[in-house]
Order: C-alpha cells, then structure tokens, then sequence
C-alpha cells in the first residue's frame, strides 16, 4: 500500500470519527415552565449541569431562564409563541424587535453570554387540533425572523425552525405505506423545507412512540418500548423493529418524496409519561429512555439512514407542569425525566457519563403540611367539593390509569383538597371547602399515591421587589 493512501486512510479514519458528534452533545432536553411552583431558573440549570445535558430548547424566550443560561455553555433554542406568529407575519419590525429583545440582547455581540442556537417559530402550531389558528401565519413569521436575524448579522449563528407535530403526517390506508403530509398542510410544509433548505436549517419534528401507540391498534407496547422479543412491522419493504425507527422513516420518506431526501432531522420532542393514563409508568419510561439511549448511542441509524442518528434529539421532557393543558390526555403533566422539585423519577444514561441522574439541590418547599378531608363531617358534598377543587388544581393523578386512581373514597377527596390547599400556597382558607377541610401534619401519601409539597416561590418575589428598591436607589442617584 503506498504510503499515499495509508495517510489518505488515516486522514480518513480520523475525519470520520472527529465528524461524529458525541450522543451527550446530541441531546437536549425540552424545559417547559407551566407550572405552579416551579424550580428557579438557576436551580434548573445547575441540574442541567450537574446531569451534563448541553442542550435545552424553551417554548418561549423569558428574561429569568435566558439570564440563568447565561455563560452555562448550554446551547438554547428559544421559542416564539404561537399567539405571536399572527403580528409577526404582519409586520417585519415586530419581528425586529422581537429578534433584538429576545435574542440580540443575551448573545455575545449583544453584551450577553447565551448559547442560543434556534429560534423556533411557535410550538407545533401545525397541530391538526388548532386548525387554521396558526397554521396561515407560520412560514410569514419564519421569514421575518430569519430577515430579523440577518440584519441583527445573527443569522450565522442562530437557525429559525419550525417545531412540526408527528400529525403533519398521514396515511392514507391502514398499510401506512402511503405516507403524505396532512392533505390541508402540503402546499406550507413544502414552502417550509424549501425555506429550512435555503438557509441549512433543520426539520424539527416531534416523534411520540407513546402517543402513536395508544392510536393505532396495530402497534404493540413492545414494539414501542424497543423491546427485542416485538413483533416487526413491514413499511416500504423494509423491517421495523421498533416504532421510533417506523416513524422517524415516515417523515424521511414524505420529505424524500417532494425532493428533500437529504433534509436533516431534529427530534424536537421525544419521551414517555409517567402518570395519568395506563402504561404511562416510571418503570415503563426507563425501559423507554433505556431503549432509546442505546438506540441513539448505537448510531445505528434507521432502515432508510443506516448509521445516521437524527442530528440533534430532545427529549420531552426535563420537568413535570402542573399547569400544562390536559386536552390530549391527562398523561399531558408527566412527561417529565424529574419530577416537578427536580427529583430523579428513573435512571437513564443521557451521555451524563455516570449511571445515575443527579437530584436538584437544596430545593425549598412549603412547610410539611397538608390539607385532607374531615372525616368526622357530613360528606355527602365533598365529592362535588373536589370536582371543584380538581377544575382549579391537579388531580390527573386519579384519572384511570394514574398513580392514585386505585386510593379509596375519601383519600381521592383529600387528594383533591390537598393540590388545591398547596398550589394556593397553603393559604389557610384554601382548606376551607365548606368546613370540610382539615390541615394536618401527618404525611396522607401512600405507597403508590404521593401528597405532594409544592416549592416556597416566595422568595422569587421578594427578589422582585428588591431589584425594584434598587432601581429606585439608581435613579435617586443618578438624579443627585
Ligand atoms: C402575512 O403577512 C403578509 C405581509 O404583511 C400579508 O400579506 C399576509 O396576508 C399575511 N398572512 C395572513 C394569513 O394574514
Ligand atoms: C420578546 O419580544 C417581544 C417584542 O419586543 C415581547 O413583547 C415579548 O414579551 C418577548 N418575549 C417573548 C417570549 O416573546
Ligand atoms: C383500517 O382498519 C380498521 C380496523 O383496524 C377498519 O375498520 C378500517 O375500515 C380500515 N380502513 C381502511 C381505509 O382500510
Ligand atoms: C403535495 O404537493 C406536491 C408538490 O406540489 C405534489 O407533488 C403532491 O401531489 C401534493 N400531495 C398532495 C397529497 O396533495
Ligand atoms: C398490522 O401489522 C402487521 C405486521 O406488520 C401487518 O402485517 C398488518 O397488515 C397490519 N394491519 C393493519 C390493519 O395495518
Ligand atoms: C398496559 O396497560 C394495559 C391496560 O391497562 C394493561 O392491561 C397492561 O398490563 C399494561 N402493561 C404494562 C406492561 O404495564
Ligand atoms: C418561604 O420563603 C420565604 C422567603 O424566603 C420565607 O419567608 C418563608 O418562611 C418560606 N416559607 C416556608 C414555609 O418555608
Ligand atoms: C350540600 O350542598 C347543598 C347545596 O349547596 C346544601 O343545601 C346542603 O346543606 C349541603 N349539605 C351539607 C351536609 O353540607
Ligand atoms: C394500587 O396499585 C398499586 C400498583 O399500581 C398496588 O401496588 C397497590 O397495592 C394498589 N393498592 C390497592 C389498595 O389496591
Ligand atoms: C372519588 O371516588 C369516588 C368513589 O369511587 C368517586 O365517586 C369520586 O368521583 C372520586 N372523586 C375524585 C375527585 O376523584
């Protein structure tokens, strides 16, 4: 061998492994911040550090989490909410100031230190469920964000994408070889790619294995959870043997198809939830996670890529949302890998390099108190009593399926009671309920079934009035 094509070998071997970017820095995490009580931005962040996760994509663009971000080395996708995508398709300058107040100003050139890498235009608003509410403005609004980005001389740095929900697709019989965008969206998602096309952005796409599972009859739990003994399905004329691999070849075969084969892929939202609905299990996410995690690492790729992962994977989701819409289902609140305090729900290795996730530290919750029902009262209202609790707090946790669905009557009314009583801050009288509520200090959780503490966010406040204070002192002073 001349020593020409030894070197051009060597070159080549090492090219190639340099190329491969490691599956730590391929995964991200979605933070969402629909919460009652949530974790502080910072509190979140030394998470994400302390687990090694070096991407998070946000669904909006606040001050308090772009500056905890700030200098973390954590790229960061910010996101444009989609009641705002109507003014941005309307007017170029609103997309100029919303690029220079959400972005401009927290990225080096900007005098801030963030990592943001996307813009994401709304969070799936292609969602069948939303019909027309979006949909028409979503490529107007990308554009102008990307013009936005240019002038700010951004657009090197920070790609506009477009979330897309895996129901942009469809098939048109059950044999789910014919695959095609959803018939109402074909004309946008082709001016879509051939925008993402034209600027080397990415497709962003939400790939649900749980979802798909509990619609289509014919995919199995197995199949779903990457488990070796599932039965394999046929889809132009390959083999599946799970379903990620199934779907994540429906997008590239429909994105082949109107002549973007080489699009790349982002997974923008993957995971599995841990309660509200049947099989929505801690147990059942780690297999999951587990399975998806050796997937990703294995770089094995899917049937129509061999050995090329999606470029970037998110999971969905880093924190349980109390407050998050249960329209889809009361999974909707549990998708979270930690619990809504940060608390490890199950182990999975991420890329951390350790086998373990690590807890958020030093959270401070609420005093150990809990409001249940009186017992030695007439209850023949206190079912309508928690009905009303449960519209205002959340009690998805004892919809069939949940973790405390099986709890007897009345520990179901002190579950109610209780979520109210602590997303109301424990508020004395948010234990009233018509003289049926009692506070007690003795833990009512039970093994399956957890009475939870929310965490003290006062102090958020306090630091609220605080900077005002101190703004005030700035403007005496600048005033003398
Ligand atoms: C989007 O904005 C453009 C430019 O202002 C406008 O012509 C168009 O009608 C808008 N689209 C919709 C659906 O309103
Ligand atoms: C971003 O900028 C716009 C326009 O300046 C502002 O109204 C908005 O509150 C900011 N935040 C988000 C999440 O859009
Ligand atoms: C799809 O399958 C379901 C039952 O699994 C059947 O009722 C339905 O008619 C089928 N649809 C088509 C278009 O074949
Ligand atoms: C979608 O648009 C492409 C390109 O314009 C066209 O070839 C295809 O037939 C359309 N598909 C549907 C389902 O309308
Ligand atoms: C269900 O999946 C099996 C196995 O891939 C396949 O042979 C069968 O045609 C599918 N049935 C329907 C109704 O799609
Ligand atoms: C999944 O849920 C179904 C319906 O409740 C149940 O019968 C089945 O045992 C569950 N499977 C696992 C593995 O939990
Ligand atoms: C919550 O935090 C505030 C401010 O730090 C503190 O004054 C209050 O005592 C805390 N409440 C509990 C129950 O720890
Ligand atoms: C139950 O509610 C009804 C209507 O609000 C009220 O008239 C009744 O007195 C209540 N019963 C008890 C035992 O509190
Ligand atoms: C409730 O369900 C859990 C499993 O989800 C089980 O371990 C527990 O024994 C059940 N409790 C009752 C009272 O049935
Ligand atoms: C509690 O359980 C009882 C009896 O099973 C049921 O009628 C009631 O609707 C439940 N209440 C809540 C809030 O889940």
């Amino acid at each position: 061998m001349s020593t020409t094509v030894s070197s051009f070998i060597i070159f080549f071997f090492f090219f190639t492994i340099f190329n491969i970017p490691s599956v730590s820095e391929a995964i991200g995490v979605n933070w969402g911040t629909m919460a009652s009580h949530p974790l502080s931005p910072v509190k979140v962040v030394k998470l994400l550090k302390s687990n090694n996760i070096n991407k998070v994509k946000l669904f909006d663009a606040k001050p308090d989490v772009l500056q905890a971000l700030s200098g973390s080395n954590i790229g960061v996708t910010v996101g444009v909410p989609n009641v705002m995508l109507k003014s941005l398709n309307s007017s170029r300058k609103a997309a100029d100031s919303w690029v220079h107040d959400n972005v401009t100003r927290y990225v080096s050139n900007g005098g801030g230190n963030a990592k943001i890498e996307y813009v994401a235009i709304g969070d799936e608003p292609f969602l069948k469920s939303y019909g027309e509410q979006f949909h028409p403005f979503t490529i107007g609004a990308a554009m102008n964000i990307q013009a936005a980005l240019k002038k700010a001389k951004l657009d090197n740095k920070v790609k506009v994408v477009v979330p897309c929900s895996f129901d942009s697709f469809e098939s048109r019989s059950n044999s789910s070889t014919e695959v095609h965008f959803r018939s109402d969206l074909n004309k946008t998602m082709i001016e879509l790619l051939t925008f993402l096309d034209k600027h080397g952005s990415p497709f962003f796409v939400t790939i649900s294995p749980f979802v798909t599972f509990l619609e289509t009859k014919n995919i199995s739990l197995d199949f779903s959870l990457f488990k070796e003994t599932a039965h394999p399905h046929k889809f132009s004329r390959k083999t599946y043997k799970n379903s990620f691999d199934l779907s994540y070849d429906t997008v590239i075969t429909v994105l082949s198809k109107v002549g973007f084969s080489n699009m790349e892929i982002v997974v923008s939202k993957i995971g599995w939830p841990t309660d509200g609905a049947a099989n929505a299990t801690s147990n059942l996410a780690e297999t999951f996670m587990k399975g998806l995690m050796n997937h990703l690492h294995s770089s094995s790729g899917t049937p129509l890529r061999p050995h090329q992962p999606p470029h970037e994977t998110y999971i969905y989701s880093l924190l349980d949302e109390d407050q998050r819409s249960i329209t889809a289902g009361n999974f909707e609140r549990h998708w979270g890998l930690f619990t809504f305090d940060g608390q490890v729900k199950y182990h999975v290795d991420l890329g951390q390099g350790s086998k373990s996730l690590v807890n958020a530290e030093n959270v401070e919750y609420l005093s150990s108190k809990w409001c249940v029902v009186n017992n030695n009262e007439d209850l023949s209202n206190a079912t309508a009593k928690a009905l009303e609790a449960c519209a205002n707090a959340d009690c998805t946790a004892l919809s069939s399926g949940g973790s405390c669905f099986n709890i007897t009557w009345p520990s179901n009314i002190s579950y109610a009671f209780n979520s109210y009583y602590q997303q109301h801050d424990q508020k004395a009288e948010s234990c009233d309920f018509g003289g049926l509520g009692l506070i007690t200090t003795v833990d009512p959780s039970l093994d399956h079934c957890r009475f939870p503490i929310e965490i003290n966010t006062s102090h958020a406040e306090i630091y609220r009035v605080c900077s005002f204070l101190w703004m005030i002192l700035l403007v005496i002073t600048l005033l003398v």
